[in-house]
């Protein structure tokens, strides 16, 4: 039943919505307010397929890590037969925690407080100092929903998930080669970022800002160039790399799906579409975006060539990843307040590879390393810009920030949805 409350937070949001200016950045609030990223856990990330870890970091059975959404923890686990688990990590008994580590090694799930032990597939099997007729089968671990895809973990709070097999379709079609199912963690780094979820997506969805702000990363790619700034001679470069690329590529069933200058299109706020994988060629010169172009760890999946450009995943609200022949770098985020995003920045090579023998974590590391830390640095400082009473939404370029404004027509349907 809807409270007083309930009403009045849903006239709030419709009345936001409807003053948001088309085609700007989004109205204050939407950035700050406590109110709206409660608004933003319901409507958004309890709702939809949230990204949650790599299929490698629970490749044997009793194999855990934890995540935290907003303030709720969950556990990840592989149950004894192979199948991927998730359940709320909250003991059945008086709700303490189960698991506070953010990964290990189980076999069973076993409550700290009063040593109620689950199965990895989360049923209650031991309830000591109990009373005989407790029915434990009524008390399992509370299940969230899960699906692998192709190396990838995703989970859904949502009680009816949105369709989860036309990602799994896009993402398998693209990414299969890649070989992130047969991989491991070379490296995972986590940020706690001060700002909010969506400027972090938003910085995410252009490569504006990339001239004056990565050095690194826009000497491996093409997509910090726009309709409006490509000159002859780029555009020929681009043409070049993706008819080379596309007559190698053909004979090893690698596609290249982005041709064009600028950043693929994503996502498609009209028909929802909130997951995207594509493969696009890199700048001459650089097989892998490592800091010299230069390959530094064994090929992944089944490349038998260095030349496989670059592979592109991303899905809403909380996954980016970027891959080349040689390792994957993929990005999570969670969000943890109004002004506060937990990220974690996964290095991935294939899994016989041998850190020291045959890949350096200085050379792994340092070309995502910094690109992301320089964003985290933007977005911190643009939350700062945006809590001054002076900040007003502001007009987006239509040939750079197309995305962006594609992102906030998304968020605001799934706001929409949410709020009759
Ligand atoms: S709270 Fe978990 S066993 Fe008591
Ligand atoms: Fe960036």
């Amino acid at each position: 039943m809807e409270r007083p409350n309930d009403i009045l937070l849903q006239q709030r949001i419709r009345d936001l919505i409807a003053r948001q200016p088309a085609g700007h950045s989004m109205l204050r609030e939407f950035y700050t307010d406590e109110e709206v990223y409660q608004v933003d856990c319901e409507a958004v990330w309890r709702r939809g397929w949230l990204f949650a870890g790599h299929s490698c970091e629970i490749s044997k059975p009793g194999e855990y890590f934890t995540l935290e959404v907003d303030t709720d923890s969950f556990i990840v686990t592989r149950d004894g037969n192979g199948q991927a688990r998730a359940f709320y990590n909250v003991c059945r008994h008086r709700g303490s925690l189960i698991c506070d580590e953010s990964q290990g090694h189980v076999n069973r799930l076993v409550c700290p407080y009063h040593r109620w032990t689950y199965d990895l597939d989360g049923s209650l099997i031991y309830a000591p100092g109990m009373q005989d007729d407790l029915d434990k089968s009524a008390l399992g671990l509370q299940p969230v929903h899960i699906r692998e895809t192709c190396g990838l973990i995703f989970i859904s709070l949502a009680n009816e998930p949105p369709a989860f097999d036309p990602a799994h379709t896009v993402i398998e079609t693209v990414a299969k080669p890649q070989g992130l199912v047969s991989a491991k963690v070379a490296k995972a780094v986590d940020y706690l970022v001060k700002a909010n979820w969506k400027l972090v997506w938003e910085n995410n969805r252009e490569c504006f800002h990339c001239n004056a702000n990565h050095p690194q990363y826009i000497k491996a790619n093409f997509d910090h160039y726009n309709a409006d700034d490509t000159t002859p001679r780029i555009r020929e470069q681009i043409s070049a790399a993706v008819h080379r690329s596309e007559t190698k590529w053909a004979a090893a069933g690698l596609a290249v799906s982005h041709k064009q200058a600028g950043m693929t299109s994503f996502p498609d706020a009209e028909r929802n579409i909130w997951y995207s994988a594509n493969r696009t060629t890199l700048v001459d010169g650089f097989v892998t975006e490592s800091m010299d172009g230069k390959q530094v760890a064994p090929l992944m999946g089944v490349y038998a060539d260095n030349d496989v450009g670059t592979l592109r995943m991303r899905t809403l609200p909380n996954f980016w990843n970027h891959s080349s022949c040689d390792h994957g770098v993929s990005t999570r985020l969670l969000p943890k307040g109004p002004q506060l995003t937990a990220i974690r920045v996964w290095w991935l090579v294939d899994q016989e590879a041998v850190e020291g023998r045959d890949y350096d974590l200085s050379r792994l590391m340092p070309f995502w390393q910094l690109t992301s830390e320089q964003d985290w640095e933007i977005c911190e400082r643009q939350q700062r810009g945006v809590n001054s009473r002076a900040y007003a939404p502001g007009p987006y370029s239509t040939y750079k920030e197309y995305n962006v404004d594609a992102f906030v027509r998304w968020y605001l349907a799934q706001l929409r949805t949410k709020q009759p």
